[in-house]
């Protein structure tokens, strides 16, 4: 039987470990999958002289999938992030990240279960920033009606594909009529076309915040531009044991780039000590989405038993340390396999 190409790119600080660990379960649980392995971020730049190489937009071009590992980018200075970079070169439009409850992982939240989509590729992360003169810097801001459109229409079909319950929008378009307004009305204009039977409804994102830390189960899939995006998603991530366990996946019409919300963690780069988890979640994610995409069943079962045997290590206690557990990066990886 044929393997399914992936391209895997390992990515910087603690990128190659989780990525090895992730790959070592995958091949223990027998997935499909053939790693064609290409470079991005700092150790692109340190093998092949360039942050984001061609060859590597074209591997993921012509297989059509990857799997990623976090990215550095320079915080004030320096380049623009590569990881905004695939997303826009490789119109990868809408992020998609679940955070619900693990087994045996205890937070002061129960029953949370969200998914946040975000609009990957505008907003003020379109990097179009001048320094007007001395001292005066400006920012902007673009959302098109193309773009707001496409996200709207792909939220909307999630909902109803996965059963899901109601569509929150998270604006500011009190303050910011035109571009966080052009979100809401073509968020409208979809559901009212053609998903009026699926729940809408549309929430300030300041209040959003609040709400959302009183009581998460309240909230179902949210919907947001770029920026408000990428803040939710690290502010849900909290309401379930933090960044090592949110996965994530970036879909276009074309191609999707399956990665962990979590960045490149300079701090514990190197020590053995990161959690492999989000991203061998994000590799579940794609395991399903090949199947899906497809037609591939075998794709579905190892990815559930993927999961089968990571519920239960979490279950038993083998954690890594974030979660208040003592396995390292490896070890964790070890007792994931033991359990599949
Ligand atoms: P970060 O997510 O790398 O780390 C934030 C905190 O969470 C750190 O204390 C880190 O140790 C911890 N953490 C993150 N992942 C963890 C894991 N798997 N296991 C255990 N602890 C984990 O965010 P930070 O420090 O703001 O960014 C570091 C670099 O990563 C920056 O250069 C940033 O631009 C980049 N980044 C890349 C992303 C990507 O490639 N998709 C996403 C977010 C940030």
């Amino acid at each position: 039987m044929t393997k399914h190409r992936v391209v895997l790119i390992s990515g910087d600080g603690i990128g190659p470990e989780v990525a090895g660990a992730t790959r070592a379960v995958l091949a223990a649980a027998g997935a499909p999958l053939e790693w064609v392995e290409r470079h991005a971020g700092i150790t692109a730049l340190d093998e092949c002289g360039e942050l984001l190489p061609e060859e590597t937009l074209s591997a993921v071009r012509e297989h059509g999938i990857a799997l990623k590992g976090p990215c550095t980018t320079p915080v004030g200075e320096g380049f623009t992030s590569v990881n905004v970079q695939l997303r826009r070169r490789l119109n990868l439009y809408v992020a998609v990240r679940p955070i619900r409850n693990l087994p045996g992982v205890p937070t002061r939240y129960e029953g949370v279960d969200l998914v946040v989509l975000r609009e990957n590729t505008e907003g003020l992360y379109s990097g179009i920033e001048n320094e007007i003169t001395e001292g005066v810097v400006t920012s902007l801001k673009v959302a098109t009606e193309k773009a707001c459109t496409r996200v709207s229409r792909w939220a909307f079909d999630y909902v109803r594909r996965r059963g899901r319950h109601k569509i929150t929008v998270m604006h500011k378009a009190n303050i910011m009529k035109l571009s966080d307004g052009m979100i809401l009305r073509c968020a409208r204009k979809v559901h009212d076309a053609s998903f009026s039977d699926v729940p809408y409804e549309e929430v300030i994102v300041d209040a959003g915040c609040m709400r959302l830390v009183q009581d998460p189960t309240k909230f179902d899939v949210l919907l947001l531009e770029n920026l408000y995006g990428d803040v939710i998603s690290d502010l849900c991530a909290g309401f379930v044991g933090g960044l090592g366990v949110v996965p994530g996946a970036n879909i276009g019409d074309e191609s999707a780039i399956f990665e962990a919300v979590h960045g490149s963690a300079p701090d514990i780069a190197g020590k053995d000590i990161a959690n492999p988890l989000a991203l061998l979640m994000s590799a579940v994610m794609m395991l399903n989405h090949l199947s899906e995409t497809r037609g591939d069943a075998r794709c579905h079962d190892a990815a559930e038993r993927v999961k089968a045997a990571y519920d239960r290590a979490l279950r038993e206690d083998d954690k890594t340390r974030d979660l208040g557990g003592r396995l390292g990066t490896k070890a964790f990886a070890d007792a994931v396999i033991e359990r599949l």
